[in-house]
């Protein structure tokens, strides 16, 4: 067999406008063993239709004048309908991860995939969604990006307390809390060693909370429940990967606004919205357009990878 022969000759493929009943849907993941992953499968199966686990490092792609295809590793085409994306996977390597993405960008293409590659970046991204949620007249945290350590300094004076995030970080790492009570060489040296492995440094002023932040699951502009998450003592970052604890959290309608306008801002059609209880109010933290949805089934009982599978579905018979 040669490469051509995987090329996708199904032209049933690659029109996500049709009206047709889909085959085969690809599920993007890294972990094999993922809850969500699985309930998404388990939730498609339930249908009748074809789940295929897909992990994007296993795939290829082959480009020339007249010919584009992407194939897996035993060189067949993957001949999929549509797409769900539970997971990218972490990469610092600019290649890889871009790679990943412009496979998806291309599978938009011809299927439905969900979410759209562009919200999972925008989402990810933490100081371009912040941009986005400012243009949505959204409450944020004030936060300052700069290379430069000086105006690092400056900025831990001014917020007195600060979190020191990646700009593309998730369940809570890599982050660390700054106080304007410690000594400056300190703050200086402490700076210094982020900036030199980052390049840049984003910093935002800590919010003052009791001690949980909430977790907002939206589906189709739709808030189908919430956690809390408590934080683990002694910790600041309330991620149930790091310690925190889900716990039923009662939705209030400014939760389901502002979480539904999260979502859309970033142009998510299913997240994941972090918020915080300011003293003043809530504030967005971020949107993770690849959520987990083992913390509200646990707490709640609300399964809501089915509510995503139903959606995703509603795409492909053209209903939505
Ligand atoms: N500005 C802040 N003020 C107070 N706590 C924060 C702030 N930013 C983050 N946290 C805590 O850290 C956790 C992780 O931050 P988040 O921005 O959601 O990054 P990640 O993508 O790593 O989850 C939050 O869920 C919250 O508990
Ligand atoms: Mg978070």
């Amino acid at each position: 067999m040669n490469f051509h022969d995987c090329r996708n000759q199904n032209p049933k493929m690659h029109n996500p406008n049709q009206n047709t009943k889909a085959a085969k849907i690809g599920i993007v993941l890294t972990d094999p063993d993922d809850w969500t992953a699985n309930a998404f499968l388990k939730n498609i199966r339930k249908r009748g239709v074809k789940a295929l686990p897909i992990n994007l490092s296993t795939l290829s792609a082959s480009i020339s004048t007249s010919d584009f295809f992407i194939f897996n590793a035993d060189l067949k085409d993957l001949e999929l309908d549509a797409i769900l994306v539970r997971d990218v996977g972490i990469s610092f390597a600019l290649e890889e991860i871009s790679f990943k993405f412009d496979l998806l960008r291309q599978f938009e293409n011809s299927m439905i995939v969900i979410n759209h590659p562009t919200a999972i970046q925008n989402a990810s991204n933490k100081f371009f969604s912040f941009y986005l949620f400012k243009l949505a007249h959204l409450p944020i945290p004030r936060t300052i990006v700069t290379f430069e350590l000086e105006v690092a300094l400056k900025t831990i004076k001014k917020f007195g307390s600060a979190v020191v995030k990646p700009i593309f970080g998730s369940q809570g790492e890599g982050i660390i809390k700054l106080e304007n009570t410690q000594p400056e060489s300190e703050l200086a040296s402490k700076l210094a060693a982020l900036l030199k492995e980052r390049g840049v440094l984003y910093l935002q002023e800590f919010v003052p909370n009791p001690g949980r932040d909430i977790r907002v699951f939206v589906v189709d502009e739709e808030a189908l429940g919430a956690i809390y998450r408590l934080l683990r003592s002694g910790s600041f970052v309330s991620n149930l990967s790091r310690g925190g604890t889900p716990v039923k959290c009662k939705l209030t309608e400014e939760m389901e606004e502002l979480a539904i306008s999260a979502a859309k801002a970033v142009g998510a059609d299913f997240a994941g919205v972090d918020l915080i209880e300011g003293e003043e109010g809530l504030f967005l933290l971020e949107v993770n357009a690849t959520p987990s949805g083992k913390g509200i089934k646990l707490a709640c009982g609300i399964d809501v990878t089915k509510r995503i599978v139903d959606l995703l579905f509603e795409r492909i018979e053209g209903k939505k």
